[in-house]
C-alpha cells in the first residue's frame, strides 16, 4: 500500500500499518489482515447472515447472475460495460467498488484505469470478498493490477473523504441494512467532481402492473424494489436515471458536487407583487385587516410600483417615525 487512503471505521481517525499485525489508529482500534494477506478486515457480516456468507456463495451467486443474463437476453459484457462507462473513467484513475462480490466487474474496471490505476474493492461478506481476490488472480489474470480489497461495511467505509475519482455499486444496496447511508458514503469518499454510479433490482414504474412485470416480480420479489431517489445527496450534478436490462434493475449516474446547488434567492420578480424568493419565504408577514390589504394592493397599483415595495417603504417609513419618536 502506497499511501494510507484507510481511515479508523469507529472513530475516523488516521490508521498506520502494525508490521505482521494490521491497522491501527491512534485510539487504538485495530483492524487485523485476513490470515497471509494484507487485506484488512474492518468489519464483516456475521455468518449465515445471508445468501452472501454462507460457503459456496460465490459459485451460487455466480449462477444467478448467468441466469439474469439469459432471461433478459443480454451478456455480462455489454451490462457492465453499460454501467462501468458512466463511470467515465482514464487511465490511472482511483476507483471504489462496494460490494464487489465475485469480483466480476475488476477485468472492465482494469481495463479502464490500467495498471497506473488503482482499484479499491469491498465487500461485507468475507467469503464473497475472498472469492472475488482468488477470481482475480486466477480467472481474470489481474495479478499486475493494482487491486486493494478489504472486508468492510459499504455503509461505514474505512475511507478518508473526496479519496475516489468515481464509486461504483451494483447489486446489492437495495439489501443494505441502510441505504440512505450506503448511497451518502459513496458521495463522501469521492472528489468534488468525480463520478458515482450504482443500481440495484427495481423493475421500471410503468411496468410493475403488467403481466410481464407481476410475472417477474413473482418470479423474484426484489424487482418489486424502486430506485431510491429520495437518498440521493442534494449536491448530486447531473443525474441520470435510466433501467437495464429489460428495464429490471435502476441505474442511477451523477457528478459529485460539494458545493450546494446555486441559488440566488434575490433576484428580483418583475411584476404586480414584486419581491424575490428571500422576501416570498423568510419575510412573511402577520395577516392585516382585509380592506387595508385592498386599499395597499389598489395604491401600489395606481403608483405603478409592486406590491413588496410599496408595502416594504410603508414599513420602513413606519419604523422610522418610531425611531424619531424616541
Ligand atoms: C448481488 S451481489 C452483487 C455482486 C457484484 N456487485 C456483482 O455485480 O456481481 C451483492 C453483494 O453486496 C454485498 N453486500 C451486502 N451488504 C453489503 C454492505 N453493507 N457492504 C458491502 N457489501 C455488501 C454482498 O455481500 C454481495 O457480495
Ligand atoms: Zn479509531
Amino acid at each position: 500500500m502506497k499511501s494510507m487512503p484507510y481511515r479508523c471505521p469507529v472513530c475516523k481517525s488516521e490508521l498506520s500499518i502494525e508490521a505482521g499485525v494490521g491497522l491501527r489508529c491512534s485510539n487504538a482500534h485495530t483492524f487485523e489482515f485476513v490470515e497471509g494477506t494484507t487485506i484488512p478486515l474492518f468489519d464483516s457480516e456475521n455468518s449465515d447472515a445471508n445468501e452472501y456468507t454462507i460457503s459456496n456463495a460465490a459459485e451460487i451467486h455466480e449462477n444467478a447472475l448467468r441466469w439474469v443474463f439469459n432471461t433478459y437476453s443480454t451478456s455480462e459484457e455489454e451490462l457492465r460495460e453499460n454501467l462501468l462507462s458512466r463511470l467515465r473513467l482514464v487511465a490511472g484513475q482511483k476507483v471504489l467498488i462496494t460490494g464487489v462480490g465475485g469480483g466480476n466487474d475488476l477485468p472492465y474496471l482494469a481495463g479502464k484505469v490500467g495498471k497506473n490505476g488503482i482499484i479499491f474493492a469491498q465487500d461485507y461478506a468475507g467469503e464473497m470478498l475472498l472469492s472475488a481476490v482468488e477470481r482475480s488472480a486466477d480467472i481474470y489474470g489481474l495479478a499486475e493490477y493494482n487491486i486493494e480489497f478489504s472486508i468492510s461495511d459499504a455503509t461505514n467505509l474505512p475511507f478518508h473523504d473526496g479519496y475516489f475519482d468515481a464509486v461504483f455499486h451494483f447489486g446489492g444496496l437495495n439489501l443494505f441494512s441502510d441505504v440512505a447511508a450506503g448511497i451518502s458514503e459513496m458521495d463522501r469518499v469521492v472528489k468534488d467532481g468525480g463520478r458515482v454510479v450504482f443500481g440495484d433490482e427495481g423493475l421500471a414504474p410503468w411496468l410493475k402492473d403488467t403481466d410481464y412485470g407481476r410475472m417477474i416480480i413473482n418470479n423474484n420479489p426484489l424487482l418489486n424494489f424502486s430506485a431510491p431517489l429520495e437518498h440521493i445527496p442534494t449536491t448530486a450534478r447531473h443525474l441520470n436515471l435510466s433501467w437495464d436490462p429489460s428495464y429490471c434493475f435502476y441505474i442511477i449516474d451523477y457528478t459529485a458536487a460539494k458545493e450546494p446547488l446555486p441559488l440566488n434567492i434575490d433576484v428580483p420578480h418583475v411584476g404586480t407583487r414584486g419581491g424575490s424568493i428571500r422576501t416570498r419565504y423568510f419575510g412573511q408577514l402577520e395577516g392585516v385587516d382585509p380592506d387595508l390589504k385592498a386599499a395597499l394592493y389598489a395604491e401600489a397599483k395606481k403608483r405603478g410600483i409592486d406590491r413588496v415595495s410599496f408595502l416594504e417603504a410603508i414599513l420602513r417609513d413606519g419604523l422610522e417615525r418610531k425611531d424619531d419618536n424616541g
